[in-house]
């Protein structure tokens, strides 16, 4: 009699023990994307500074693509991507469809940056698009575990349309990155190396990570900041006015058609609505402001400041010597001011919480967000860190190589805080031990 029972129960045990190895797996995932993103942070600040002359010289040359791609593919898409493993499955209620397949997506994605990077670095071409097909297969994977949660809430959901669309957006932006490499093995595209340049840098920092920030500080942002999230009804066509706009900037840029600065000023505009949107909601905050709204009010600053050299850019030009020497600031203040910026903030109020909740699916001791957060370096951080962009970005301008010095220095010295302290945050994600402060006999404990 109880052999039966046991052989009815091994399989449900068996689908058990998997569907919670699938949620300790998915649980920790976004934690695997953000300290890969924490140490090509840190890996990006340190040599900045070494770079600084070559950028200044001129910005269009092999090691500065590598040094690009730490912050925009190591860092930045790293983080986006582990924030949209964790927060989209949460939003639309629906799990992820496939959580081993996102493992091998990390995993490609890993060596196709390392790849890429290391390939731009050598100027080894034939490299860099062999890792640049790498990294459309991870893109593709991605937006295979993204889009069954996305698509069901196209249009009715604002943060879900934006990421919707913004996925499309990266795996356009790594397609065309990778035909302008193989271009350079095979000479076959016509144009202007610099803009079709644009068009992959347009598609991949407006239409893929500022598009993603967009939708998703519009449900972050209030979440964050007032009692009840309001999602305010011009969000969904700000967002599509953005896509739209980049799209035909790329598009335009990639085929050589007229309208440029018409589809950049369409870009501002759309941009400009967010800004005063965000404004609003930061006025009608409830909560007092913190480190993650201070980094999101500097980043909205940066953005500003963008917009403006971005505009002065479309009109002459990145060829001539003034253009040379705007190309790089507009690029500093957009990568490491306005998009950088807002992802340390966020990160202040998610790393710790996605931490603590993956020692709880592991089945460790739990822990607070608080016991989790290292406060202390917060302002060296936020200080040392902006006023670095600010010498960079002033030193690229103005084409002096011992400003941007001064800026580059800085910005190590706060983002090897930032990068320190987060690592710190995450470790205790893939560790039994518990930071000192939960050894307090006298503290409240996690609920
Ligand atoms: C997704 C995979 C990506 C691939 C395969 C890729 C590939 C490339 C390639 C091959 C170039 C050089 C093109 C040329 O010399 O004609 C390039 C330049 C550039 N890419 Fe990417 N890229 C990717 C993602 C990104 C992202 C996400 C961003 C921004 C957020 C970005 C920003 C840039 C910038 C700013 C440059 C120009 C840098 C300079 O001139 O110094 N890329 N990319």
């Amino acid at each position: 009699m109880i052999a039966p029972v046991k052989e009815a129960e091994a399989p449900a045990t068996r689908d058990f023990a998997r569907s919670k190895r699938d949620s300790l797996r998915i649980g920790r995932l976004p934690i695997h994307f953000f300290a890969t993103a924490a140490i090509f942070f840190a890996c990006g600040v340190v040599a900045t500074p070494f770079f600084v002359s070559q950028i200044v010289d001129f910005f269009y040359q092999p090691p500065i693509l590598a040094l690009v791609h730490t912050f925009t593919l190591g860092w930045i898409t790293a983080s986006i991507m582990g924030v949209m493993y964790r927060y989209v499955p949460a939003l639309t209620r629906h799990p992820i469809s496939y959580p081993r397949v996102a493992m091998w997506q990390l995993a490609l994605f890993i060596i196709g940056t390392i790849g890429i990077i290391s390939h731009f670095a050598n100027g080894i071409w034939v490299g860099t698009w062999f890792s640049a097909a790498i990294l459309i297969v991870s893109v593709a994977m991605f937006a295979a575990n993204m889009f069954p949660c996305l698509y069901p809430r196209l249009g009715r959901g604002v943060a879900e349309t934006g990421m919707f669309l913004s996925t499309c957006l990266l795996l356009v932006a790594a397609s065309i990155g990778f035909v302008l490499s193989l271009d350079k093995t095979y000479n076959f595209l016509g144009g202007d190396v610099l803009t079709n340049l644009a068009s992959h840098v347009h598609f991949a920092a407006i239409g893929w990570v500022t598009l993603t920030i967009c939708a998703v500080s519009y449900r972050m942002l209030p979440a964050f900041l007032l009692p009840k999230i309001q999602v305010p009804r011009s969000a969904t066509w700000q967002l599509l006015a953005l896509a739209i706009a980049t799209i035909a900037l790329g598009v335009t840029l990639l085929i050589g058609l007229r309208g440029a600065i018409f589809w950049s000023f369409a870009i501002a505009a759309a941009l400009l609505a967010y800004i005063i949107t965000m404004g609003r909601l930061v006025r009608s905050r409830r909560m007092p402001i913190d480190f993650t709204a201070r980094h999101a009010l500097a980043g909205i600053a940066w953005l500003v400041l963008a917009i403006v050299f971005g505009l002065i850019l479309a009109i002459i030009g990145p060829q001539g010597i003034e253009g040379s020497r705007i190309a790089p600031a507009y690029g500093a203040m957009g990568l490491l001011g306005w998009i950088s910026n807002f992802i340390i903030g966020m990160s202040y109020q998610l790393f710790p919480g996605f931490a603590a909740r993956a020692r709880v699916a592991a089945g460790w001791r739990a822990v607070t967000i608080s016991e989790l957060s290292v406060k202390t370096p917060r302002w060296l951080v936020f200080i040392a860190y902006n006023a670095g962009v600010a010498l960079l970005t002033a030193g690229f301008a103005l084409s002096s190589i011992l400003l941007a010095q001064v800026g580059a220095v800085a910005i190590a010295i706060g983002g090897i805080a930032y990068s320190a302290t987060t690592l710190w945050t995450l470790s205790f994600a893939y560790r039994k031990a518990v930071p000192k402060a939960a050894l307090n006999p006298m503290r409240v404990l996690p609920s």
